[in-house]
């Protein structure tokens, strides 16, 4: 492990400017939900790391409930930074968020100022940062007003514990109101983190692209292999060391005959495109216009280093994107 950082870590990589800001992203960035928590081997996770960075993945991303168990995400990364990372700070951009349930009581969930603020503070803590780079609130609150919620994102940045605001999971029309609210503080959505791969087109559907694009935020696509189920690996049964076999039920009920026959037809034509279908469901979440960047998961380095490849062909022509249409129309 002696010649890290690769020198030639930023040669191939690009970097896509988020929105209307300052900030550039690459066009593939790391999150850390699955396979960095507690109950996860420590090194495989510190070596997934040490490759996403070598080639060029300078974003991390994280919430305060990734584990399991929750939190330990976050510790995880802590420690790679003791180790590996902490020369290279700012050569990174490190998010986190809270949103979901994190500790009992009424003061651990959803969004009141109270919840946004210790939550954050206690994933400094375990990251062991004395601030992080984005901070979103995960999910919308149906009971908190907007306002308190975004004014403890403001807080958050005007205090030094965030450089920058996002929001995830926020249908369009509350975007809009969020990032107006925001605007008025004088602290900018930079970002929003919807689910977007092949098999959820919601974002694309109910007008949030054109939101983004209009109010100049960034995007970031998360489970853009639908946690997985975008690759060859499920095609003959569910290999044991999977996201499958380890969720059991939850996560095989979408493997289906049905939505497999489909997958296998993807496969097939990411092949007439030189591509495996993992890298092809990559290149279409990034042929989006609106998204900055896409956030992959991965269990280990190789994943990693296919899944930079979907960079080579980026491009699809009218015909192809109508192929694959066909292949998912119900
Ligand atoms: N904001 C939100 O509400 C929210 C929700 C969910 C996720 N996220 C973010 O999005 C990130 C990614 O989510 P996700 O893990 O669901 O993403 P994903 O990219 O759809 O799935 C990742 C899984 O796909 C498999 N994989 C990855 N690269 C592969 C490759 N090249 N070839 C074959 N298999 C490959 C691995 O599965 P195996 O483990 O089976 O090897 C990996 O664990 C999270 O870490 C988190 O940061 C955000």
């Amino acid at each position: 492990m002696s010649d890290f950082p690769s020198p030639s870590r930023y040669d191939n990589m690009v970097y896509r400017r988020c929105g209307k800001s300052g900030i550039k992203l690459p066009l593939l960035s790391l999150g850390l939900w699955h396979n960095f928590g507690g109950d996860d081997v420590f090194e495989m996770g510190r070596a997934t790391v040490r490759t996403a960075f070598d080639h060029g993945i300078t974003h991390l991303d994280l919430a305060n409930n990734y584990g399991p168990p929750p939190g330990s995400a976050e510790e995880t990364l802590g420690r790679i930074l003791a180790l590996d990372l902490a020369p290279y700070r700012d050569e990174l951009i490190i998010s986190t968020k809270a949103g979901y349930d994190m500790w009992p009581g009424p003061y651990g969930d959803f969004g009141s100022r109270k919840y946004l603020v210790a939550s954050l503070d206690q994933s400094l803590e375990r990251l062991g940062l004395d601030y992080v780079d984005i901070f979103y609130h995960h999910r919308p609150d149906p009971d908190t007003p907007l306002e308190e919620t975004m004014g403890a994102l403001d807080f958050a940045v005007r205090s030094g514990r965030a450089l920058y605001a996002g929001i995830s999971n926020y249908p369009a029309e509350q975007s809009k109101e969020a990032a107006r609210i925001l605007r008025d503080l004088g602290t900018p959505c930079l970002i929003h983190q919807p689910k977007y791969n092949l098999l959820t087109r919601q974002p694309e559907e109910n007008g949030l692209f054109d939101t983004l694009q209009e109010e100049g935020i960034g995007c970031i696509a998360f489970s853009i292999l639908n946690g997985g189920m975008l690759t060859d690996k499920y095609l003959d049964g569910i290999p044991a060391d999977s996201r499958a076999a380890r969720l059991g039920d939850s996560f095989k009920s979408r493997l289906g005959d049905e939505a497999i026959g489909k997958v296998r037809q993807l496969n097939d034509h990411a092949h007439t495109r030189g591509q495996t279908l993992a890298q092809m469901a990559i290149a279409w979440v990034l042929r989006q216009e609106a998204v900055t960047t896409a956030l992959c998961g991965a269990s280990r380095p190789e994943q990693i280093e296919d899944s930079l490849k979907a960079l080579d062909n980026l491009d699809f022509t009218e015909e192809e994107l109508q192929v694959i249409d066909a292949i998912l129309a119900p």
